[in-house]
Protein backbone atom coordinates (compact mmCIF):
# COMPACT_ATOMS: atom_id res chain seq x y z
CA UNK A 1 0.00 0.00 0.00
CA UNK A 2 2.99 2.41 0.85
CA UNK A 3 3.73 2.16 -2.87
CA UNK A 4 0.94 3.90 -4.36
CA UNK A 5 1.32 7.30 -5.52
CA UNK A 6 -1.68 8.79 -4.07
CA UNK A 7 -0.58 7.77 -0.95
CA UNK A 8 2.89 8.75 -0.55
CA UNK A 9 3.06 11.79 -3.10
CA UNK A 10 0.77 13.76 -1.06
CA UNK A 11 3.79 15.60 0.92
CA UNK A 12 6.40 14.82 -1.74
CA UNK A 13 8.37 17.97 -2.93
CA UNK A 14 10.71 16.41 -5.41
CA UNK A 15 10.07 13.48 -7.99
CA UNK A 16 11.90 10.66 -6.49
CA UNK A 17 15.09 9.47 -9.08
CA UNK A 18 13.03 6.31 -9.57
CA UNK A 19 10.33 7.80 -11.57
CA UNK A 20 13.12 9.61 -13.50
CA UNK A 21 12.64 7.97 -17.20
CA UNK A 22 15.46 8.26 -19.67
CA UNK A 23 16.22 11.01 -21.48
CA UNK A 24 14.65 9.58 -24.97
CA UNK A 25 11.67 9.04 -23.49
CA UNK A 26 10.71 12.03 -20.72
CA UNK A 27 8.11 13.70 -21.84
CA UNK A 28 10.05 17.53 -21.44
CA UNK A 29 7.26 19.69 -21.98
CA UNK A 30 4.14 18.27 -21.39
CA UNK A 31 2.59 21.47 -23.39
CA UNK A 32 2.40 18.96 -26.50
CA UNK A 33 0.03 20.47 -29.67
CA UNK A 34 -3.44 19.67 -29.54
CA UNK A 35 -4.39 17.31 -32.51
CA UNK A 36 -6.49 18.72 -34.45
CA UNK A 37 -7.14 15.95 -37.30
CA UNK A 38 -8.49 13.60 -34.68
CA UNK A 39 -12.06 13.54 -35.86
CA UNK A 40 -15.09 14.44 -33.22
CA UNK A 41 -17.89 11.95 -34.36
CA UNK A 42 -21.64 13.12 -33.60
CA UNK A 43 -23.71 9.66 -33.30
CA UNK A 44 -26.77 11.35 -32.73
CA UNK A 45 -29.93 9.95 -34.38
CA UNK A 46 -30.42 11.77 -37.52
CA UNK A 47 -26.86 11.74 -38.82
CA UNK A 48 -26.20 10.27 -42.00
CA UNK A 49 -24.77 6.62 -41.35
CA UNK A 50 -22.34 6.13 -44.32
CA UNK A 51 -21.32 9.33 -43.61
CA UNK A 52 -20.51 8.46 -39.94
CA UNK A 53 -19.23 5.17 -41.39
CA UNK A 54 -16.76 6.96 -43.51
CA UNK A 55 -15.30 8.97 -40.82
CA UNK A 56 -14.74 6.63 -38.47
CA UNK A 57 -12.73 4.44 -40.90
CA UNK A 58 -10.84 6.70 -42.10
CA UNK A 59 -9.89 7.98 -38.51
CA UNK A 60 -9.04 4.34 -37.80
CA UNK A 61 -7.15 3.96 -40.94
CA UNK A 62 -4.96 7.11 -39.73
CA UNK A 63 -4.60 8.11 -36.12
CA UNK A 64 -6.53 4.40 -34.97
CA UNK A 65 -8.04 7.41 -32.53
CA UNK A 66 -11.53 9.28 -32.26
CA UNK A 67 -13.23 10.91 -30.14
CA UNK A 68 -17.46 10.71 -29.85
CA UNK A 69 -20.04 12.83 -28.60
CA UNK A 70 -24.11 12.20 -28.39
CA UNK A 71 -22.61 8.50 -28.35
CA UNK A 72 -26.38 7.72 -25.70
CA UNK A 73 -24.22 7.55 -22.91
CA UNK A 74 -26.08 9.87 -20.11
CA UNK A 75 -24.16 13.12 -18.71
CA UNK A 76 -25.40 12.17 -15.19
CA UNK A 77 -24.13 8.77 -15.48
CA UNK A 78 -21.21 10.13 -16.56
CA UNK A 79 -20.25 12.55 -14.16
CA UNK A 80 -21.74 10.10 -11.40
CA UNK A 81 -18.96 7.42 -12.43
CA UNK A 82 -16.30 10.12 -12.45
CA UNK A 83 -17.44 10.93 -8.83
CA UNK A 84 -17.65 7.81 -7.70
CA UNK A 85 -13.91 6.61 -9.28
CA UNK A 86 -12.61 9.82 -7.44
CA UNK A 87 -14.64 9.25 -4.35
CA UNK A 88 -12.45 5.65 -4.36
CA UNK A 89 -9.12 7.33 -4.49
CA UNK A 90 -9.83 10.03 -2.22
CA UNK A 91 -11.08 7.19 0.86
CA UNK A 92 -8.61 6.33 3.75
CA UNK A 93 -5.85 4.28 3.43
CA UNK A 94 -7.28 1.46 5.27
CA UNK A 95 -10.03 1.06 3.12
CA UNK A 96 -7.99 0.98 -0.02
CA UNK A 97 -6.27 -1.16 1.38
CA UNK A 98 -8.55 -3.54 1.22
CA UNK A 99 -8.43 -3.85 -2.34
CA UNK A 100 -4.76 -3.39 -3.35
CA UNK A 101 -2.84 -6.56 -4.01
CA UNK A 102 0.27 -6.72 -5.97
CA UNK A 103 -1.00 -10.30 -7.64
CA UNK A 104 -1.96 -9.54 -11.08
CA UNK A 105 -4.20 -12.84 -11.41
CA UNK A 106 -6.63 -11.13 -8.71
CA UNK A 107 -9.50 -10.10 -10.62
CA UNK A 108 -10.19 -7.18 -9.02
CA UNK A 109 -7.08 -5.25 -8.47
CA UNK A 110 -5.94 -1.62 -6.73
CA UNK A 111 -2.19 -1.59 -7.80
CA UNK A 112 0.76 1.20 -8.71
CA UNK A 113 2.68 1.80 -11.68
CA UNK A 114 2.18 -1.79 -13.92
CA UNK A 115 1.80 -5.26 -12.54
CA UNK A 116 5.50 -6.25 -12.75
CA UNK A 117 6.75 -3.00 -10.11
CA UNK A 118 9.35 -5.19 -8.28
CA UNK A 119 11.11 -5.38 -11.43
CA UNK A 120 10.54 -1.72 -13.03
CA UNK A 121 13.65 0.27 -13.01
CA UNK A 122 11.13 3.37 -13.58
CA UNK A 123 7.89 3.47 -12.27
CA UNK A 124 4.67 5.09 -13.91
CA UNK A 125 3.03 7.87 -12.44
CA UNK A 126 -0.30 6.06 -11.66
CA UNK A 127 -2.70 4.25 -9.55
CA UNK A 128 -4.96 1.72 -11.43
CA UNK A 129 -7.82 0.12 -10.15
CA UNK A 130 -8.81 -3.11 -12.22
CA UNK A 131 -11.57 -5.35 -12.77
CA UNK A 132 -13.86 -7.13 -15.02
CA UNK A 133 -17.11 -6.08 -16.15
CA UNK A 134 -18.78 -8.29 -18.19
CA UNK A 135 -21.19 -10.66 -18.13
CA UNK A 136 -21.57 -7.73 -14.92
CA UNK A 137 -24.07 -10.32 -12.95
CA UNK A 138 -20.79 -12.94 -12.60
CA UNK A 139 -18.41 -9.92 -11.88
CA UNK A 140 -19.80 -7.30 -9.92
CA UNK A 141 -19.34 -8.90 -6.37
CA UNK A 142 -15.76 -8.90 -6.98
CA UNK A 143 -15.93 -5.50 -7.31
CA UNK A 144 -15.31 -2.47 -4.34
CA UNK A 145 -17.47 -2.79 -1.90
CA UNK A 146 -16.46 1.48 -0.65
CA UNK A 147 -17.41 4.22 -1.98
CA UNK A 148 -21.02 2.13 -1.05
CA UNK A 149 -22.45 3.14 -4.78
CA UNK A 150 -19.43 2.45 -6.61
CA UNK A 151 -20.86 -1.52 -7.49
CA UNK A 152 -24.35 0.40 -8.30
CA UNK A 153 -23.13 3.40 -10.67
CA UNK A 154 -19.62 1.52 -12.00
CA UNK A 155 -22.33 -1.03 -12.55
CA UNK A 156 -24.97 0.97 -14.95
CA UNK A 157 -21.81 3.01 -16.21
CA UNK A 158 -20.09 -0.55 -17.76
CA UNK A 159 -23.40 -1.86 -19.31
CA UNK A 160 -23.92 1.89 -21.25
CA UNK A 161 -20.04 1.52 -22.39
CA UNK A 162 -20.56 -1.86 -23.32
CA UNK A 163 -23.43 -1.03 -25.47
CA UNK A 164 -21.73 1.82 -26.71
CA UNK A 165 -18.50 0.15 -27.84
CA UNK A 166 -20.76 -2.76 -29.86
CA UNK A 167 -22.19 -0.21 -31.84
CA UNK A 168 -18.94 1.47 -32.74
CA UNK A 169 -17.93 -1.82 -33.55
CA UNK A 170 -20.69 -2.59 -36.00
CA UNK A 171 -20.07 0.53 -37.80
CA UNK A 172 -16.19 -0.30 -38.25
CA UNK A 173 -17.69 -3.63 -39.42
CA UNK A 174 -19.82 -2.04 -41.80
CA UNK A 175 -17.17 -0.01 -43.00
CA UNK A 176 -14.66 -3.00 -43.22
CA UNK A 177 -17.34 -5.24 -45.06
CA UNK A 178 -17.31 -7.83 -42.37
CA UNK A 179 -20.11 -10.28 -42.35
CA UNK A 180 -22.99 -9.19 -40.02
CA UNK A 181 -22.35 -10.74 -36.44
CA UNK A 182 -18.25 -11.02 -36.79
CA UNK A 183 -17.82 -8.64 -33.61
CA UNK A 184 -20.10 -11.21 -31.19
CA UNK A 185 -19.29 -12.95 -28.05
CA UNK A 186 -15.84 -14.58 -29.00
CA UNK A 187 -14.43 -11.66 -30.10
CA UNK A 188 -15.90 -9.51 -27.38
CA UNK A 189 -16.65 -11.73 -24.53
CA UNK A 190 -14.61 -9.90 -22.32
CA UNK A 191 -14.25 -6.66 -20.97
CA UNK A 192 -12.80 -5.17 -18.20
CA UNK A 193 -12.78 -1.64 -16.55
CA UNK A 194 -9.30 0.43 -15.81
CA UNK A 195 -9.02 3.21 -13.43
CA UNK A 196 -5.96 5.57 -13.78
CA UNK A 197 -5.22 7.91 -11.24
CA UNK A 198 -2.23 10.05 -11.77
CA UNK A 199 -1.65 13.00 -9.08
CA UNK A 200 -0.18 16.10 -9.22
CA UNK A 201 3.48 15.32 -9.46
CA UNK A 202 6.47 17.66 -8.82
CA UNK A 203 8.42 17.40 -12.26
CA UNK A 204 5.81 16.32 -15.11
CA UNK A 205 8.50 16.57 -17.39
CA UNK A 206 10.77 13.99 -16.13
CA UNK A 207 7.85 11.29 -15.57
CA UNK A 208 5.27 10.07 -17.75
CA UNK A 209 1.51 8.25 -16.22
CA UNK A 210 2.02 5.49 -18.56
CA UNK A 211 4.52 5.20 -21.21
CA UNK A 212 4.16 4.64 -25.23
CA UNK A 213 2.11 1.64 -25.57
CA UNK A 214 -0.66 0.45 -28.01
CA UNK A 215 -3.83 -1.11 -26.22
CA UNK A 216 -3.91 -5.28 -26.65
CA UNK A 217 -7.60 -5.40 -27.08
CA UNK A 218 -10.38 -5.14 -29.70
CA UNK A 219 -11.54 -1.73 -29.35
CA UNK A 220 -11.12 1.04 -26.15
CA UNK A 221 -13.37 3.66 -24.93
CA UNK A 222 -11.82 5.86 -22.46
CA UNK A 223 -13.31 8.68 -20.25
CA UNK A 224 -10.56 11.63 -19.98
CA UNK A 225 -12.65 14.37 -18.14
CA UNK A 226 -11.59 17.63 -18.24
CA UNK A 227 -8.07 17.07 -17.28
CA UNK A 228 -5.69 16.65 -20.49
CA UNK A 229 -2.73 14.19 -20.07
CA UNK A 230 -3.59 11.60 -23.05
CA UNK A 231 -1.70 12.24 -26.57
CA UNK A 232 -0.65 9.98 -29.05
CA UNK A 233 2.55 9.20 -31.11
CA UNK A 234 1.96 10.51 -35.07
CA UNK A 235 4.66 10.79 -37.44
CA UNK A 236 7.14 10.37 -35.33
CA UNK A 237 5.77 13.21 -32.61
CA UNK A 238 4.03 13.69 -29.69
CA UNK A 239 0.27 15.33 -30.14
CA UNK A 240 -2.51 16.36 -27.13
CA UNK A 241 -5.86 14.86 -27.11
CA UNK A 242 -8.41 17.69 -26.33
CA UNK A 243 -9.77 17.25 -23.43
CA UNK A 244 -13.78 16.95 -23.40
CA UNK A 245 -15.47 16.37 -20.33
CA UNK A 246 -18.36 14.36 -21.80
CA UNK A 247 -16.88 12.87 -24.82
CA UNK A 248 -15.50 9.62 -25.45
CA UNK A 249 -11.71 9.21 -26.93
CA UNK A 250 -11.97 5.83 -28.91
CA UNK A 251 -8.99 3.83 -29.66
CA UNK A 252 -8.31 0.71 -31.89
CA UNK A 253 -6.72 -2.24 -30.26
CA UNK A 254 -4.06 -4.19 -31.48
CA UNK A 255 -6.80 -7.41 -31.86
CA UNK A 256 -8.43 -4.72 -34.50
CA UNK A 257 -5.93 -4.06 -36.53
CA UNK A 258 -4.85 -7.92 -36.98
CA UNK A 259 -8.35 -8.65 -37.72
CA UNK A 260 -8.25 -5.81 -40.60
CA UNK A 261 -5.11 -7.39 -41.96
CA UNK A 262 -3.38 -4.33 -40.91
CA UNK A 263 -5.82 -1.72 -42.46
CA UNK A 264 -6.80 0.17 -39.25
CA UNK A 265 -4.46 1.61 -36.84
CA UNK A 266 -3.76 0.74 -33.52
CA UNK A 267 -1.82 3.73 -32.66
CA UNK A 268 1.05 4.10 -29.91
CA UNK A 269 -0.25 6.55 -27.02
CA UNK A 270 0.90 7.61 -23.50
CA UNK A 271 -0.32 9.28 -20.63
CA UNK A 272 1.72 11.96 -18.96
CA UNK A 273 1.02 14.48 -15.85
CA UNK A 274 0.69 17.76 -14.85
CA UNK A 275 1.77 19.24 -11.41
CA UNK A 276 -1.61 21.41 -10.81
CA UNK A 277 -4.40 18.75 -10.03
CA UNK A 278 -5.14 15.39 -9.92
CA UNK A 279 -6.06 13.39 -13.47
CA UNK A 280 -8.43 10.62 -13.14
CA UNK A 281 -9.32 8.01 -16.12
CA UNK A 282 -12.28 5.53 -17.08
CA UNK A 283 -11.06 2.63 -19.28
CA UNK A 284 -12.89 0.26 -21.20
CA UNK A 285 -11.05 -2.47 -23.25
CA UNK A 286 -13.43 -4.44 -25.03
CA UNK A 287 -11.13 -8.34 -25.79
CA UNK A 288 -11.97 -11.15 -27.44
CA UNK A 289 -12.52 -14.63 -24.91
CA UNK A 290 -9.60 -15.79 -23.33
CA UNK A 291 -9.21 -18.80 -26.05
CA UNK A 292 -10.53 -17.03 -28.92
CA UNK A 293 -8.51 -17.82 -31.97
CA UNK A 294 -7.93 -14.37 -33.48
CA UNK A 295 -6.67 -13.85 -37.02
CA UNK A 296 -6.89 -11.66 -40.09
CA UNK A 297 -11.03 -11.94 -41.34
CA UNK A 298 -10.85 -13.94 -44.92
CA UNK A 299 -12.34 -10.67 -46.79
CA UNK A 300 -9.81 -8.70 -45.60
CA UNK A 301 -7.04 -10.51 -47.47
CA UNK A 302 -7.14 -9.30 -50.93
CA UNK A 303 -3.82 -11.10 -52.58
CA UNK A 304 -4.47 -14.25 -50.72
CA UNK A 305 -1.46 -14.19 -48.19
CA UNK A 306 -2.47 -12.49 -44.60
CA UNK A 307 -0.01 -10.40 -43.06
CA UNK A 308 -0.53 -11.86 -39.48
CA UNK A 309 -0.76 -15.52 -38.37
CA UNK A 310 -3.32 -16.83 -36.45
CA UNK A 311 -3.31 -16.97 -32.39
CA UNK A 312 -4.80 -17.44 -29.30
CA UNK A 313 -5.71 -14.36 -27.64
CA UNK A 314 -4.36 -15.72 -24.16
CA UNK A 315 -0.94 -15.94 -25.95
CA UNK A 316 -1.45 -12.81 -27.32
CA UNK A 317 -1.59 -11.22 -24.19
CA UNK A 318 1.13 -12.99 -22.02
CA UNK A 319 3.50 -12.02 -25.24
CA UNK A 320 2.47 -8.66 -24.65
CA UNK A 321 3.20 -8.43 -21.20
CA UNK A 322 6.45 -9.79 -21.96
CA UNK A 323 7.77 -7.10 -24.46
CA UNK A 324 6.75 -4.15 -22.55
CA UNK A 325 5.64 -1.76 -25.04
CA UNK A 326 8.12 -2.79 -27.56
CA UNK A 327 4.72 -2.26 -30.25
CA UNK A 328 7.28 -2.94 -33.52
CA UNK A 329 8.58 -6.09 -31.98
CA UNK A 330 5.17 -7.42 -30.61
CA UNK A 331 3.44 -7.31 -33.86
CA UNK A 332 6.54 -8.23 -35.76
CA UNK A 333 6.17 -11.58 -34.13
CA UNK A 334 2.84 -11.71 -35.49
CA UNK A 335 3.76 -11.11 -39.05
CA UNK A 336 3.51 -13.82 -41.29
CA UNK A 337 6.74 -14.04 -42.93
CA UNK A 338 7.31 -13.44 -46.90
C1 LIG B 1 -4.68 3.06 -21.01
C2 LIG B 1 -4.40 4.43 -21.47
C3 LIG B 1 -4.52 6.81 -21.07
C4 LIG B 1 -5.03 7.80 -20.08
O1 LIG B 1 -5.20 2.93 -19.88
O2 LIG B 1 -4.40 2.11 -21.77
O3 LIG B 1 -3.84 4.58 -22.51
O4 LIG B 1 -5.10 8.97 -20.46
N1 LIG B 1 -4.77 5.46 -20.68
O5 LIG B 1 -5.33 7.41 -18.95
NI1 LIG C 1 -3.77 2.73 -23.65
Amino acid sequence: METLVSTWSRTAQILPENYVFPIGERPGSVEVPICQNIPLIDLAEGQSQSQTIDTILAACEEFGFFQVINHGVSEDLIDDTMKVVKDFYDMPDEEKAKVYSIDPSKSCQLYTSSYTYADEKVHFWRDNLRHPCHPLDECIHLWPKKPTNYRNVVGKYSLEVRKLSLIILELIREGLGLKPGYFGEELTGSQSLSVNHYPPCPDPSLTLGLPKHADPNVITVLLQGSVSGLQVFKNGQWLGVEPLPHAFVVNIGHQLQIISNGKLRSAEHRAVTNSREARTTIVSFINPSPDTIVEPAKSMISDGVPLYRSFKFKDFLNFYEEKKGDTKALMEAYKIKT
